[in-house]
Order: structure tokens, then C-alpha cells, then sequence
């Protein structure tokens, strides 16, 4: 593969900036949206919920001043694990929210219970039977100290979303410090919130009396880069990756360089990769809370290695079912074993194509990771979970000389 490669913007930003948007009862314009399919079903949710909006070129415009329903259907929440998100955004903007539980990529159990319990201490009165969670803040959230007991992404996000309009001081500690948390208090201080944060995972959140709208970028997708670096290492390619924040791929250069590629940095966004003819294996990849390697990269960069020379183990700290791409990879003639939170790849010298299915979002970008660099063809089903965060990955791959090519 030869070429540039340019990254869209982030999936993880994009979802929460977006609910958010209910909180400022005003137009919101969003640019850098990419293209995928969870921001479908957030637009979805939107309209449900009394909004206009409309998504052309990349841009998505909210204008939540007629915002007047506090529910969302069951169909759609079960769509998307960060459905779950409104729950903070309906009750600062309504003051209630009734929601039934979310869904998404099926990665082992992703209970709520630090949302919920969280949210508690802030005042809410959340109810739930039947698969439904019925909240209500009474006469508004009280701002308090919330110490997480693991540093939650969605829970995170959840609360500072509830308290940027409660009463008082919100200081969450042990918060997750991903930088799709950054950019989620870069868009509501742009708002007129008010939420200061420090690398330590503490985040304080003074109440303001409302948001307002705004115009904001997203920042840009920061697992779509490392997918593509892996496809580019994969195939012993040299690849410019243009829009990226170097900074937050940090923990993973150096498992590229340990790998044999050579990193170049361009400018402040973006880089060129060059790959041997043969990778090396990685010693050992633990997936940890952000700045630590993301959980998300765990499968592509598995796929990279199964052709790296020698032994390569992963250790997968943050979902307890997150291995379902390796059965997959082992039809195209991967050896792997899997021992409850460790993977062993030992590698070989060549992937052989085959059928395979992808059965989550990261293990679907896994399984072209592979495909890319097997001997022959490899047909990959379920899509679906694909494009719910990859746009348009089969146009950006073949534009850098992949064959890949989407079949009805
Ligand atoms: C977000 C990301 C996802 C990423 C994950 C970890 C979005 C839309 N999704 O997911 O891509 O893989 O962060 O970086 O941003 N947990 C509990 N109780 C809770 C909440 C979480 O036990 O109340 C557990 C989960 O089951 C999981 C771990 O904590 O094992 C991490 O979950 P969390 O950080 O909340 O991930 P998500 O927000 O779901």
C-alpha cells in the first residue's frame, strides 16, 4: 500500500457531542461527522426527540429548541451501547429521562451500575422495572463529589452531561481521561459550560444556568488511524495518515516501532509509516484505561501480528468477551490461543483467504487487517458492524491500492 490515507472524525466524540446538543436548547453545527452508522441512529434519536437536524458533507446541525419528549424507543436504544448517553443530556435538558437499557457490540457483561449509582448520588430518583430506567430530578440535580470506582468512558461522559446545569460543584475523581472526554468539555465549554480537568483523572464542574449553541470540530478518530496503520503494516506498505493528533496514538508508535515499522512525524497531523517486508512480534500488548493501549486497537493489532516472526501476547484488561475475532482469524490460518484475559499469537508466515464473519465493531476491522495481507481472497460478512464507525474504509483502502471490494 502506497499513498495517503485520511482519517475521519472520532466515533467516540462524535456520539456524546451530539447528545449534548439536547442540553444547549439552541443550533449546534458540528463538523469533521464521520459517516457511519451509530451517527444515523443518533440522528434518529434526535428527531425522535423533537429535534431538526440535518447531516450533509460531514457537517451535523442539531437545533434542539423544540426538544420536547423525555423518552427513547426501545429499538433504538438497543441499537447502540452509547445510547445510554441521553440519560445524563435528557435530565439536564428535562429534568427526566425514560429510557429501556442500551445495547451495541456484545463485548461480555456492560452493566450500568456506576452510572446509575453515580447519578444517585447526585440526587436523581431512577427507577427500574421492566428493562426500563425511569428517572427524575425532582427540583434539579445537587453537584457532589463522585469517586469512580474504575474510570468509566460512558459513565464519565454520563456525568458530566447531568452536571453542567446542576446546582453547585460536581468533582467526579478516577474519571476516564480518553480524549474523547477532553473533547466532549472543549464542545460544552464552548457552550457556556463551565468543567475544568487535570491529567490526574479529576474533573470539576461548576453548574451554569444554561448552554447555548455553538460551532465545533471533532477531533479525529484516533482507532481509525491505528486500523489503518495495521493495514499499512500488514502489507509492508509506506503510508501517509493525514488528520490525526499524534498525542493521543502514543501508546501504540511504540508497538509499530517495536514491530520494525519506521514513524515519521510529518507535522503536528500527521505521520508516514514505512513497513518491513516482515514484522517482528510484540513482546506483550496490555489493553489499559486511557493512556494506556485502548482496548479498541486490541484486534486490529492482533491482526498485524499474526504474520509478525515470533510470539506476540495480549493481555485484555477492559472487556471480558473481546476475543470473538480470533476464531475468525484462525479460519485464515492464524495460530492462536486464548486463555481467559491472554492471547498467545504465535506467528506465521502467511494468512490463506477464506470466509470469514465479523462479529463486533473492532473484530470486523480486524478481519480486513487480515484479509489485506492473506494469500488470496477473503469474503468477510456481517458488515453491519463495520460500518457502525469505519466511513467508507473499502474507498480509503483502495485508494492506497488495496482490493477491497463490497459485495450485496
Ligand atoms: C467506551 C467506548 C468503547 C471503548 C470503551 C473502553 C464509546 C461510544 N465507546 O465504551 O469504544 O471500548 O469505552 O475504552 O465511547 N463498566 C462497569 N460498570 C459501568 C460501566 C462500565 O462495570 O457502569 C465496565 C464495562 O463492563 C467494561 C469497562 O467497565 O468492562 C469499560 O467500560 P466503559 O469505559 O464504560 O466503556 P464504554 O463507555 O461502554
Amino acid at each position: 500500500m502506497e499513498g495517503e490515507v485520511k482519517i475521519q472524525g472520532s466515533k467516540n466524540s462524535i456520539l456524546p457531542i451530539l447528545a449534548a446538543c439536547i442540553i444547549c436548547k439552541d443550533e449546534c453545527i458540528i463538523h469533521n461527522c464521520p459517516n457511519i452508522s451509530d451517527v444515523h441512529i443518533t440522528k434518529k434519536i434526535l428527531e425522535y426527540l423533537g429535534c431538526k437536524t440535518e447531516f450533509e458533507n460531514n457537517v451535523f446541525v442539531v437545533n434542539s429548541k423544540n426538544i420536547s419528549k423525555n423518552d427513547i424507543p426501545d429499538n433504538l436504544m438497543r441499537k447502540m451501547r452509547s445510547s445510554i448517553i441521553f440519560m445524563g443530556a435528557l435530565v439536564s435538558s428535562l429534568g427526566s429521562a425514560c429510557l429501556s437499557l442500551p445495547g451495541g457490540c456484545e463485548l461480555g457483561p456492560r452493566p450500568i451500575d456506576i452510572h446509575i449509582d453515580s447519578f444517585r448520588q447526585m440526587g436523581l430518583k431512577i427507577n427500574e422495572r421492566h428493562g426500563k430506567l425511569k428517572c427524575d430530578c425532582g427540583s434539579g440535580l445537587i453537584g457532589c463529589n463522585i469517586a469512580f470506582s474504575f474510570p468509566s468512558v460512558g459513565a464519565t461522559e454520563n456525568l458530566i452531561l447531568a452536571s453542567v446545569l446542576a446546582k453547585g460543584t460536581t468533582i467526579l475523581t478516577n474519571a476516564a481521561k480518553e480524549p474523547e472526554i477532553i473533547d466532549l468539555i472543549h464542545f460544552l465549554n464552548k457552550c457556556g459550560a463551565d468543567i475544568k480537568y487535570s491529567h490526574n483523572g479529576t474533573i470539576i464542574i461548576e453548574g451554569v444556568e444554561r448552554l447555548h449553541g455553538t460551532e465545533y470540530t471533532v477531533i479525529p478518530d484516533r482507532i481509525a488511524a491505528i486500523t489503518y496503520m495495521a493495514a499499512v503494516a500488514s502489507t509492508s506498505g509506506s503510508v501517509v495518515i493525514k488528520n490525526i493528533v499524534e498525542d493521543n496514538i502514543s501508546s501504540v508508535i511504540p508497538i509499530f516501532e517495536e514491530a520494525g515499522c519506521i514513524i515519521n512525524p510529518i507535522d503536528k497531523c500527521s505521520l508516514k509509516i514505512d513497513a518491513p517486508a516482515r514484522l517482528y512480534c510484540n513482546r506483550l500488548i496490555r489493553t489499559m484505561p486511557y493512556p494506556g493501549f485502548p482496548t479498541d486497537a486490541q484486534a486490529p493489532i492482533m491482526a498485524m501480528t499474526t504474520t509478525a516472526d515470533g510470539t506476540s501476547v495480549f493481555v485484555e484488561n477492559i472487556f471480558s468477551n473481546r476475543y470473538k475475532h480470533v476464531g475468525e482469524l484462525l479460519r485464515l490460518g492464524a495460530d492462536i490461543k486464548v486463555e481467559d484475559k491472554v492471547a498467545i499469537v504465535e506467528g506465521v508466515k502467511r494468512l490463506s483467504g477464506a470466509k470469514v464473519n465479523a462479529m463486533d465493531l473492532r473484530g470486523a476491522a480486524a478481519l480486513i487487517v487480515a484479509g489485506l495481507s492473506a494469500e488470496g481472497t477473503t469474503e468477510i460478512s456481517g458488515l453491519e458492524y463495520l460500518d457502525r464507525g469505519y466511513e467508507k474504509i473499502e474507498e480509503t483502502l483502495c485508494k492506497v491500492g488495496a482490493y477491497v471490494k463490497r459485495v450485496e
